[in-house]
C-alpha cells in the first residue's frame, strides 16, 4: 500500500449518524465515526491510554469517547477531555492518536492515507469519476471479499486477454481470443489524478490476422475501461450504464470489492429491477475472475516481476505496475527529503 493517496475504503451508508464502525483497512485497525452534521472522521482503533478498542465506544457531539475511561478524541486524533482530571482540564498535545483526513464523494468514504497535512488545501483531488456524481444515476451495490492484495484485483480488471477464457459464457462470449493492441491512454492531471484508459479490441482468430500494435489501434475505438489510482475502476458500457468497482485494501492478502451497477432510467421501478439484476450479474462475473486470480502467485503486483513472461496484450498491466512503482519511488524520495 502506497502512502499519501486517497483510498476509497467504505460505502457512506456503512457509517450512520452518531455511530461508529471498526474495520481493518490498509493493514490497520481503524474506527470511523459520523457526527451529527454528517462529517465522518477516522482514527486508529486503539485508545492511547490503555489500548481499549475505540470502536466499542460512542460518539459524543463531535468527539469519539473511549469505552474504558472516557477519553474524548477529536477528528485530528487529539484527546480533548480526560474525565478523571476534570472536564475542563487542559490536555497535553502528546495525548494523540493517529488520524486520517476523510472525504465523502459519490456515496463512498475516502481516506488520505498519510500524515495529517499542514495545509489541507494542498492535498491532491479525491479520485472519484465525475460522471458518477450525476444525480440521474442510481447505483446498486454488492460487496465481495477476495483473498489477494488489491493490486492483483486491479490487474485483473485491466486484463483484456482473459475475457474469452474466464468469461467464456458471459462477457467474453464469442471466442474472441486474438487481442489487438489494446489501445491505451494515460492521463495525469495537475490535481494529482492519474488515470489509465483502455480500449479493448479482441476479435476471433481466423488464423491469418496478425494482432495490431498499440499505435495501429484506430483513434475512434470506444474506450470503456477506466482506472484511477489508487483504487477505483469503471467500465462505461453506455451513457446510461456503468459498472464501477472500488478495491478497498484490507491488508496485504485481502481486498473488499464494492461492485456497483450504475443506471440512468426514466422508469424508476423498471430501473430498480434492472439495477438489482445488474448488480447480481456483476457479482457473478467477479466470481469467475476470483476463482482464477486467487490462484496466482505471488498474490501481489510487483514491478518487473520475476518469473512472468508478459505479452503485448498485457500492456495495461505493465503500465499499472510502472506507475505504481513510480508512486512508491516518489513517496520514498519525499520521505528521505523530510528526514
Ligand atoms: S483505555 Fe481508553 S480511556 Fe482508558
Ligand atoms: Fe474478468
Amino acid at each position: 500500500m502506497i502512502p499519501n493517496q486517497w483510498y476509497a475504503v467504505l460505502e457512506s451508508k456503512q457509517v450512520k449518524k452518531g455511530q461508529l464502525i471498526g474495520v481493518v483497512r490498509l493493514g490497520e485497525k481503524l474506527v470511523f465515526w459520523r457526527i451529527q452534521n454528517g462529517d465522518v472522521h477516522c482514527t486508529l482503533d486503539k485508545c492511547i491510554h490503555r489500548g481499549a478498542q475505540l470502536s466499542k465506544g460512542k460518539v459524543i457531539n463531535h468527539r469519539l469517547e473511549c469505552p474504558f475511561h472516557g477519553f474524548q478524541y477529536d477528528k485530528t486524533g487529539e484527546v480533548k477531555v480526560i474525565p478523571a482530571r476534570g472536564k475542563n482540564a487542559i490536555v497535553e498535545h502528546y495525548f494523540k492518536q493517529r488520524a486520517y483526513i476523510t472525504r465523502e464523494m459519490g456515496g463512498l468514504i475516502f481516506i488520505y492515507w498519510g500524515k495529517w497535512p499542514e495545509d489541507e488545501g494542498k492535498l491532491p483531488a479525491v479520485p472519484m469519476f465525475e460522471e458518477l456524481l450525476n444525480k440521474d444515476f442510481k447505483y446498486y451495490t454488492k460487496i465481495d471479499h477476495w483473498n489477494v492484495h488489491y493490486s492483483l484485483v486491479i490487474e485483473n480488471q485491466l486484463d483484456v486477454v482473459h475475457l474469452p477464457f474466464v468469461h467464456s459464457r458471459t462477457i467474453g462470449r464469442g471466442y474472441r481470443t486474438l487481442v489487438h493492441g489494446p489501445g491505451i491512454r494515460e492521463c495525469q492531471g495537475d490535481d494529482g489524478l492519474i488515470e489509465i484508459q483502455v480500449q479493448p479490441f479482441n476479435v476471433k482468430d481466423d488464423g491469418i490476422t496478425i494482432p495490431l500494435k498499440y499505435s495501429e489501434i484506430p483513434d475512434n475505438l470506444k474506450t470503456y475501461l477506466y482506472f484511477r489510482f489508487p483504487n477505483i475502476w469503471m467500465n462505461r458500457i453506455s451513457n446510461s450504464t456503468i459498472i464501477f468497482i472500488a478495491f478497498s485494501p484490507i491488508d496485504e492478502e485481502n481486498t473488499l470489492l464494492y461492485l456497483r451497477f450504475y443506471l440512468k432510467s426514466s422508469i424508476p421501478l423498471l430501473g430498480a429491477i434492472i439495477g438489482r439484476v445488474g448488480a447480481r450479474g456483476n457479482l457473478l462475473i467477479a466470481g469467475q475472475d476470483k476463482r482464477v486470480v486467487i490462484t496466482q502467485h505471488p498474490l501481489k503486483s510487483v514491478y518487473k516481476m520475476q518469473g512472468q513472461k508478459l505479452i503485448q496484450g498485457d500492456r495495461p498491466i505493465v503500465e499499472y505496475r510502472r506507475i505504481r512503482q513510480k508512486l512508491i519511488e516518489n513517496y520514498l524520495e519525499k520521505r528521505n527529503e523530510v528526514k
